[in-house]
């Protein structure tokens, strides 16, 4: 069981945890460390300590035995089939969580939007793909605590009113599928899944049924985006649909079908038992409860550290964290997985953990995924590899994503290679521009905000890296006069062959 989770003890975390992340930092030697700047108090501190992953460092702790031990399953016993659905909606719209997925919408009023009277079945469908580079906790509940979704699953799916609930993992997932698919496998052997869930359906009283289907992705971010994700459990390519329809109308097979991450659905269950005000005690106002946060990149101690929202963000890097790998300087955060915005030092400072001041800042708290990067990361060298990352990833139906992504790439290689052209930054800028709100997904947004965010901070580290311009003006008087005059001449016998002209350039 963990310890009580504070500055310096961080609890249920797991350092050292495998990291991700598309940048890239260069060896070089230290630099002395600099002062750690002291954390902003916003308000008292309520003591807080794991929830979600208070188990996950217990030995078989993903077995049923080992939930049931704990207490796992009475809340769902409690209050399937005698508590009204519409209560357990308000309780979760009342306690003010939001999707842990990236958009941080709030779920109780995304459940309360599902279509009613349709005469189709209702669906849940878990979102397990964790793709953004940078984010790996849903992995350590799938894991170490798959009991923990599953009732969160059987909760949400009694007050939404499905009978059918789908968990898509990525498919890199091989633990955690093994786990899920073991988890779902017992539950349903002890009647919690299946059909009269605990016991309902006797004394006249209509029973519950329940079936959850675990299917595995083939390993694709666009899988992870909502519509694409349901693409993919319906047999198809992982192609996002535009909407509207949104999912809660027009989603799975289209009946309406509310999509959830995984931390989401498994904090349900811990909110329902526990209430409201418990839930409220941590966070900010628009921001309560609490949030698992994956920390890589520079610091001392990477790892996966629950934490109240609303903390400094200082404080998950130079507490938590235990402040950047020997004693470099810090050169910028990117603080919700790959596709959010960079924050400067400066930023960082300012920056609590809650939706509301990552916006404000101009970023997003996202996925929860925040990679510190030293003063030794080539900026360009990390722009460049996450292009490569989002142009690999694009699915190609919209023009703005496909080209956009592959022209991202493509200017960023030269930059990366020192070869930047003069007006290769405004390019860039325009590129971004054009991609942004113009696509059936925000895959093309994504792309787009890092490498704006990059230019606005760090437009000197590209500048850095433009060839030298008379090397450049040498390129356009080859491509604009030399290259057509030669091929004129060349295709009426009478002068150089493009090849000839092309040596002369090398030279
Ligand atoms: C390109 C892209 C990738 C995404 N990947 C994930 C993912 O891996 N997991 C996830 O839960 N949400 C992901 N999302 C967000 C989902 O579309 C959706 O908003 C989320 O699953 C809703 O659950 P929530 O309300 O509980 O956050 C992604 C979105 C986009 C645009
Ligand atoms: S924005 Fe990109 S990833 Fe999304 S649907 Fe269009 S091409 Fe596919």
């Amino acid at each position: 069981m963990a310890e009580e989770q504070k500055p310096g003890n961080p609890g249920a975390a797991i350092p050292g945890a495998a990291t991700t992340g598309a940048v890239s930092s260069a060896a070089a030697p230290a630099s002395p460390a600099p002062a750690a700047a002291a954390p902003a108090e916003p308000k008292p501190r309520v003591p807080f300590s794991p929830v979600l992953l208070k188990y996950i460092n217990e030995p078989n702790s993903h077995t049923i035995e080992h939930y049931l031990a704990r207490g796992g399953y009475e809340t769902a016993r409690s209050h399937v089939g005698v508590t009204e659905p519409a209560t357990l909606i308000k309780l979760v719209d009342d306690s003010g969580l939001r999707g842990r997925g990236g958009a941080g919408f709030p779920t109780g009023k995304k459940w309360s939007f599902l279509a009613k009277g349709t005469g189709k079945p209702a669906y849940l469908a878990v979102n397990g793909d964790e793709s953004e580079p940078g984010t790996f906790k849903d992995r350590y509940i799938l894991e170490r605590d798959p009991h923990e979704l599953v009732e969160g699953v059987i909760l949400t799916c009694y007050a939404i009113g499905s009978k059918h609930a789908f968990i898509y993992l990525r498919g890199e997932f091989i633990l955690g599928f093994e786990r899920l698919h073991a988890a779902v496998e017992a539950a349903k052997a002890k009647g919690l899944v299946g059909k009269n869930i605990f016991g309902t359906g006797h004394d006249g009283k209509p029973g519950v049924d329940l079936t959850i289907t675990v299917v595995r992705g083939a390993g694709a971010y666009i899988c992870g985006e909502e519509t694409g994700m349901l693409s993919s459990i319906e047999g198809g390519r992982g192609y996002p649909k535009i909407k509207p329809p949104f999912p809660a109308v027009s989603g799975l097979f289209g009946c309406p079908t509310i999509v959830n991450n995984v931390e989401t659905i498994s904090a349900v269950t811990h909110i329902i038992k526990h209430g409201v005000a418990w839930h409220k005690q941590w966070g900010t106002e628009k921001s309560p409860g609490f949030k698992i946060f994956c920390l890589s990149g520079a610091v001392k101690k990477p790892g996966v550290y629950e934490v109240p929202l609303g903390i400094p963000m200082r404080e998950m890097i130079d507490v938590y964290g235990g402040g950047l790998k020997d004693g470099r300087k810090m050169k910028a955060v990117i603080p919700g997985g790959l596709s959010a915005p960079v924050l400067t030092p400066e930023m960082v400072d300012k920056c609590t953990l809650d939706y509301e001041s990552l916006a404000s800042l101009g970023s997003m708290l996202g996925s929860g995924g925040i990679t510190v990067l030293d003063e030794q990361v080539d900026m360009v060298s990390a722009i460049y590899n996450t292009m490569r990352f989002y142009h690999h990833e694009s699915c190609g139906q919209c023009t703005p994503c496909r080209e956009g992504t592959g022209w991202l790439e493509k200017v960023a290689h030269r930059f990366h290679h020192d070869e930047g052209h003069q007006g290769d930054v405004e390019l860039l800028a325009d590129i971004c521009k054009n991609m942004r709100g113009r696509t059936i997904c925000v895959l093309a947004d994504a792309a787009a905000m890092p490498m704006q965010g990059f230019l606005q901070y760090f437009k000197k580290d590209f500048e850095a890296k433009i060839k030298d311009p008379a090397f450049v003006e040498k390129q356009r008087t080859y491509r604009d006069e030399i290259s057509p005059k030669a091929k004129t001449l060349s295709a009426t016998g009478a002068g150089p062959s493009a090849l000839d002209v092309g040596s002369e350039m090398a030279e």
